[in-house]
């Protein structure tokens, strides 16, 4: 296919709605390229709405300016009283919570919806980060972990079947990736055997895209017949979740909750049943989990009421007066960290759409490589020369019907990767060593003791429970209570953990 099959027409409608929406230097170098050039910009270009492109642009930069004028005068912390807590709740009521979850994991009401679509740059590795091998006695990835929490969770459950249900009890896991994550997310699975999942239970579904823009605007050309463009940012979902079948999907599985999380915190829990549970018992339609911020200067978001409605301040966007406001007792007033633990209904999910045209977009100043313009050279700037814009997951928060914040232990939930090796913080030695922390904790609290060499040095010692084994501590007592387990010890199944224990 080349341009000489495009009528003549149609490629003049097309330059004149790029004039006329004031990009029409996209086309600046057609008549330079090669035919199947021509037709490889066409097509990009007809599959992209520009004047939505501008419109968002306008609305990114007017949110910009309303978030940098008075961020003080706009937010409130969370009160105490508008969310509950699994620290503080009685284990009376976080049973409750849990056995309401794993029900509705019985009955196959739940699903599991993973954003995969950045791109790690933080963390220097050019894979998608879910293959990311944080050196686990196990070697196991970040994917791998969630999918054996997913597996034993759904063996869990089973035992709250009702009798007669024919559900089995599945909980689907759909995976967001993008343009650049896709193919090597899809091929990680794959060469994996879906890590024991039935492939039919794993769907793969791609966010959108959104062309780069200089500051003042205007498209970047990456090349002479390419525009540079960008994932639209996690918040990107919400399209996706529309466009490519994933809500017709759950509604044929009869799934009427999915829990929605990052790939990179490694004690995430999937589908956590005493989340599912907490937010069905309060009728929720959106919720999230959040942790105690440790610093002001965390990259976290924080939960917090903007305007009078439920949102997130992102850490980028944060002004250092409101990031160190302190309460009485010495606490952050804006410490409740987004840990990017979602929950959503179906209708809501559903419901997107009515209210996406008020949806925020997002700045992020980045270095993109550029054609100039004048000599048709392609330059990549040491410098931030433009622009990716973004819709961020939690900008729907304001327009729940009931929304609900569960508060939830950080050490027990919450350890992300973000960084390089080395960095000391939020980084593959630091997941390592959390992960590992808690499995000895789970041991002690089942009343057993791990011991041997480096058991006080979490980032050395080889010990490890597979979530096979234990999804959060359960099923354990029987086995270890008053044992002794002696390192080096992985275990991965009940059989290996009987063999431990002396
Ligand atoms: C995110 C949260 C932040 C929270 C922190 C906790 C957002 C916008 N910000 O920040 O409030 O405190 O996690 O760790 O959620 N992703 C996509 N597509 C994209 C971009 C990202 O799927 O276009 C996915 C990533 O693969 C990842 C998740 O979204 O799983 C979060 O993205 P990341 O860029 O790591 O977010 P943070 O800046 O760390």
């Amino acid at each position: 296919m080349t341009i000489s099959d495009i009528p003549d027409s149609e490629l003049q409608a097309l330059k004149t709605r790029y004039e006329q929406a004031g990009q029409g230097h996209v086309l600046q170098f057609l008549d330079q390229l090669a035919p199947a050039e021509q037709r490889e910009l066409y097509d990009q270009l007809s599959a992209m709405d520009v004047e939505r492109v501008n419109q968002i642009y306008t609305k990114a930069i007017a949110g910009a300016e309303a978030a940098s004028k008075d961020q003080e005068a706009a937010v409130e912390p969370l009160s105490e009283d508008v969310f509950d807590s699994v620290i503080k709740a009685s284990a009376e009521t976080r049973n409750d919570w849990e056995t309401l979850g794993l029900k509705q994991i019985a009955q196959g009401k739940v699903a599991v919806i993973l954003m995969a679509g950045g791109q790690g740059t933080r963390l220097g590795s050019s894979a998608p980060k879910g293959c990311y091998d944080i050196k686990l006695p196990s070697s196991k990835s970040l994917f791998q972990l969630q999918a054996e929490r997913i597996l034993r969770l759904q063996d869990i459950a089973r035992q709250y079947k009702k009798p007669g249900d024919q559900s089995e009890g599945i909980i689907p896991w759909y995976i967001m990736t993008s343009g650049p994550t896709h193919a090597a997310t899809y091929a990680f699975f794959k060469s994996n055997n879906f890590f024991g999942l039935k492939e039919e239970n794993v769907i793969f579904f791609q966010q959108g895209t959104l062309p780069c823009l200089t500051m003042e605007g205007k498209i970047i050309l990456e090349s002479k017949s390419k525009v540079a463009i960008a994932p639209d940012g996690n918040g990107g979902i919400y399209a996706a979740v529309q466009n490519t079948g994933v809500i017709q999907s759950l509604k044929e599985r009869g799934v009427l909750y999915s829990h929605c999380y990052c790939v990179d915190n490694c004690l995430a829990r999937v589908a956590d049943p005493a989340f599912i549970g907490y937010c069905v018992s309060k009728n929720t339609d959106c919720g999230v989990k959040v942790a105690v911020k440790t610093a002001p200067e965390e990259p976290v978001g924080v939960v917090c009421v903007r305007n009078g409605r439920y949102g997130v301040v992102e850490y980028s966007e944060i002004s250092q007066e409101v990031s160190e406001k302190r309460r009485e007792d010495g606490s952050l007033a804006f410490g409740a960290a987004n840990i990017a633990n979602h929950f959503f209904s179906t209708e809501f999910l559903e419901r997107v759409p009515s209210f996406a045209s008020e949806l925020e977009y997002h700045i992020a100043k980045k270095k993109i490589k550029y054609v100039d313009l004048e000599t048709g050279e392609q330059i990549a700037p040491k410098t931030n020369s433009g622009m990716k814009l973004e819709c961020f997951v939690f900008d729907v928060f304001p327009f729940a019907k009931q929304f609900s914040v569960l508060e939830v232990d950080r050490k027990e939930e919450f350890s992300p990767l973000k960084n390089a090796p080395g960095a000391g913080a939020d980084c593959p030695e630091t997941s390592r060593r959390d992960i590992i922390a808690q499995h000895i904790r789970f041991i002690e609290a089942a009343g057993g003791k791990v011991a041997g060499e480096n058991v006080d040095d979490c980032e050395k010692v080889q010990f490890e429970i597979s979530p096979w084994v234990s999804y959060a501590g359960e099923g354990l007592r029987d086995i270890v209570g008053g044992k002794t387990i002696q390192v080096p010890a992985i275990i991965e199944t009940r059989e290996d953990l009987i063999r431990a224990c002396q």
